[in-house]
């Protein structure tokens, strides 16, 4: 099943830093999926793995209109495919507000929280002489929070709205920064 996700996000992912993206929301949300729903953590790990895959089709970086498209496109593309189910589609889409859909079951909200930390976090160990996941604290995640000039586009309420799912922040960061520095070479961090 993983297998067949990779096969789908390096077909529909060209750009290097989307798919190191996908692989690092894949181990965060595997990781959160562990703790919060052990029983789905595999769906888990695929809705974080393919949640971007529309991404290099559409501009919404540039505009805004295609934002509204971001996550259901990847439904689409999904269910041409004939990958996945209900459960991954509706996280998948949840992760973008721009969307119109509601976070409504936990990995809606927990995926919410998991796309900007990976970002975030790479931002922090690029800081360092060695631009290595090794060398990032959880302190220094919990700090550089507060200094809203620094990686000013990771969305601090997205991550910390990790709360409402009684996991507090630091906790969350701690998580998240084992989880990658666990596929630290498929990173190249
Ligand atoms: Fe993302």
């Amino acid at each position: 099943m993983r297998e067949q996700a990779v096969g789908l996000v390096n077909k529909y992912l060209k750009s290097e830093h989307l798919i190191k993206h996908s692989y690092a929301v894949e181990a965060v949300m595997k990781a959160l999926g562990n703790k919060l729903e052990p029983e789905k953590s595999d769906d888990w790990a695929l809705a974080g793995l393919l949640h971007d895959l529309d991404s290099d089709m559409l501009d919404y970086k540039n505009n805004p209109e295609e934002s509204k498209l971001h996550g259901i496109k990847t439904i689409e593309l999904l269910k041409n495919e004939g990958f996945g189910n209900d459960y991954i589609y509706q996280a998948i889409k949840a992760h973008n507000e721009d969307n119109g859909t509601k976070r409504i079951s936990t990995i809606d909200k927990a995926i919410y929280a998991a796309d900007p930390i990976t970002g975030f976090i790479t931002a922090i160990a690029l800081v360092y002489p060695d631009k290595k996941l090794s060398s990032v604290k959880v302190k220094s995640i919990t700090k550089r929070m507060k200094e809203l000039k620094f990686a000013a586009g990771a969305n601090r309420d997205a991550m910390r709205s990790i709360e409402e799912l009684g996991i507090p922040f630091a906790e969350f960061a701690q998580l998240s920064l084992e989880a990658m520095q666990g596929i630290s070479d498929e990173l190249g961090l």
